[in-house]
């Protein structure tokens, strides 16, 4: 079958396929949906989360196809934590992530490379990749000794770096490195960003020997559209709201908020409030407009941070055209937008990967 089929179709007849192929897949299929994705693919989803908990949920499936309604990372990761014995599909291969891509092997390399010329890496600093980056990556930190970390145990993870080694070369985020640096008592001085664009990331030698974490200059373009003005323009209208975001923020947007976590911390903690509260949320989109319907009749308002519309371009990708046609497909027999990663990559990746899991808040 083919996608152009599914295309022009509305989105009630693509439910209505969504709903037909599940009943027939039954336990073969397991559909995970990310909090960003939008309410017509949200719905189907078996099982909710944010990044660390579906690939707790992918790990721990047993469905022969998992189909993942996120990005591309996403879907890799599953593929690795189920050892290519599960069928992991995403239905839009456009589904990636900006930030993922601010980071690549080649320039990884380079940055170790020009670090060995000012100190010895492989003795003092721990690799921490995001769990928002490529295979590649991951198998680079398996590689090198380091691990893998999520916005829920991104502070668990730099504190087992730092018993292992001295400094964090943490990419891609700059902002949940430095978010999370912060609040373990780093001071900024000691936490300086790598340009990779830039001989030796345009630091000096005495920079890159006092650092205690080296941040690649990586950024969700989403979270960045967020800004301390946003937070002050809403206290000044309701004194008594509270300000909640994801540690992808900046650090002034964090230093402002009341509370900064992942998308789970942030469903978790609004969800906890007392009616005639109001929160201002900084994080995609979809996610705060659903908590928002979900909080109104509890009489809790919850407003998006940014007076711009703004959300996940790529996580939007997945459309119910796209899961419609791949599960149709299944249906049929026939596998389509299978992500796998070559063992050579997910081994050492899911090295990074176990040890992401061990270390959880
Ligand atoms: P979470 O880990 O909080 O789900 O965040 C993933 C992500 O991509 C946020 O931009
Ligand atoms: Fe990537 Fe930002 Fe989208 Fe998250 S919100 S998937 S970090 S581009």
């Amino acid at each position: 079958m083919k996608l152009d089929q599914f295309s022009l179709l509305d989105d009630s007849s693509c439910d209505a396929r969504i709903v037909a192929a599940k009943a027939l897949l039954g336990k073969r299929l397991a559909i995970l949906g990310h909090h960003y994705q939008r309410n017509e693919v949200f719905k189907h989803a078996d099982y909710s989360g944010d990044s660390l908990k579906l690939s707790q949920q992918a790990a721990n499936s047993d469905a022969e196809f998992i189909v993942f309604c996120g990005v591309h990372f996403m879907a890799e990761v599953a593929d690795i934590l189920t050892f290519g014995e599960r069928k992991v599909i995403l239905p839009d291969l456009a589904a990636g992530c900006s930030m993922a891509d601010m980071a690549n092997l080649v320039k990884v390399r380079k940055c170790w490379d020009e670090l060995s010329q000012v100190i010895d890496p492989d003795q003092t600093v721990t690799p921490v990749t995001y769990i928002n980056s490529a295979a590649d990556l991951k198998a680079f930190c398996g590689n090198h000794g380091g691990i893998v970390c999520t916005s829920s145990n991104a502070k668990a993870v730099l504190e087992w770096s730092f018993s292992r080694r001295e400094k964090v070369l943490f990419f891609p985020d700059q902002h949940l490195g430095r978010n999370t640096g912060f609040r373990m008592g780093i001071p900024l001085e000691q936490m300086v960003t790598w340009d990779f664009m830039k001989p030796r990331g345009g630091l000096t030698e005495e920079q890159i020997r006092n650092a205690r974490i080296i941040l690649w200059k990586g950024f969700c373009s989403v979270h960045q559209m967020f800004q301390p003005a946003h937070i002050d323009n809403f206290r000044k209208a309701n004194p008594n709201g509270k300000v909640i975001s994801h540690p992808e923020n900046a650090w002034e947007v964090c230093q402002k908020s009341d509370f900064v976590g992942s998308t789970e911390y942030i469903l978790r903690t609004v969800r906890a409030s007392q009616p005639g509260d109001h929160w201002l949320v900084g994080t995609e989109l979809n996610l705060v407009n659903r908590l928002a319907d979900e909080m109104k009749p509890k009489g809790v308002t919850v407003q998006f941070m940014s007076p711009t519309v703004c959300m996940c371009s790529t996580m939007f990708r997945t459309d119910p055209q796209h899961l419609a046609w791949c599960l149709d497909n299944l249906v049929a027999g026939q596998v389509v937008n299978q992500i796998k990663v070559p063992p050579n990559i997910a081994d050492p990746a899911r090295k990074a990967l176990d040890l992401m899991l061990e270390v959880v808040d």
